[in-house]
């Protein structure tokens, strides 16, 4: 019988600091992973046991060999760091501003993946999740250039799973909707003063109202991790080029 066991790899986490990222660190770490966790402030992490922080500018080069090198032997890597900044308009965006949203969201990922496949590779495979957004597919003018990178994650992911599976990396999407982060929680903070109701209520108009999430509820954090850890686990080995949502059923398409 095949098990599960992520136990005694080394698994690199960035954008570890908070969120969806905290919680994956938080579960690699508590299923005997040496985990690398990335972050401009990866402080969260501190005294997690099994938790390696490493504080870095993951939209640069040098940020992202510095996570390189202290994960020189990863057999999973987690593509989680994104910026996500709200657009009043299209034409406001000008191209430092794009170009900052590239680097971190998709670069990022580019220079790590660059660095760790091809090590995965000569040790005989490894798992990489990228996490990308229900936003790739069904993109809001107000996060044009968030979408945008996250659209191009799906190729990024889908081509490297073609060039690496032979050499058994495996290359996967997870693609989250709208999930309880501080990010959520700033937005949520915002409805409800517009609406004059309280934070939890504005939960609700959102969930019922403005989302029609058939499931009734948000993500939680953990709800993410857990589709992503079983991505990174041998249980997935048949998996690679795929894109997985975690969304409560909000896509209303086939
Ligand atoms: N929260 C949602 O509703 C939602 C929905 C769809 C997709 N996602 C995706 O899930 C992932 C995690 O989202 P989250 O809500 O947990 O985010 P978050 O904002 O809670 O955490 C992001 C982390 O990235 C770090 N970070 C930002 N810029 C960085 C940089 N330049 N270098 C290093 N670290 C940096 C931040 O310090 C923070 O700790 C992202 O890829 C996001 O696009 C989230």
């Amino acid at each position: 019988m095949m098990t599960d066991s992520i136990a005694g790899l080394t698994a690199v986490v960035t954008g570890a600091g908070s969120g969806i990222g905290l919680e994956i660190a938080r579960m690699f770490a508590a299923e005997g992973c040496r985990v690398v966790a990335a972050d401009l402030d990866p402080s969260a992490c501190d005294g997690i046991p099994g938790v390696r922080t490493v504080t870095a500018d993951l939209g640069t080069p040098s940020g992202a060999a510095l996570v390189a090198e202290a994960a020189a032997d990863a057999g999973i890597l987690v593509n989680n760091v994104a910026v996500a900044p709200y657009r009043e308009s299209f034409a406001a965006i000008d191209d430092a501003a794009w170009q900052r949203t590239w680097d971190i969201n998709v670069m990022s990922c580019v220079r790590l993946c660059r660095a760790v496949i091809p090590r995965m590779a000569a040790r005989g495979g490894g798992s990489v999740v990228n996490i990308g957004s229900e936003g790739a597919r069904h993109p809001k003018p107000y996060l044009v250039d968030y979408a945008v990178t996250k659209a191009a994650l799906l190729v990024l992911a889908k081509a490297l799973s073609m060039e690496f599976g032979p050499a058994g990396v495996r290359v996967n999407t997870v693609a989250p909707g709208p999930t309880r982060t501080s990010t959520m929680e700033t937005f949520l903070g915002s409805l409800s003063r517009d609406l004059g109701i309280d934070v939890d209520a504005a939960a609700d108009h959102f969930v019922h109202t403005m989302r029609h999430l058939p499931l009734g509820r948000m993500n939680e954090p953990a709800d993410v991790a857990a589709v992503v850890r079983f991505l990174a686990g041998p249980a997935s080995r048949q998996v690679t080029g795929a894109e997985y949502t975690v969304n409560a059923g909000s896509t209303a398409s086939v």
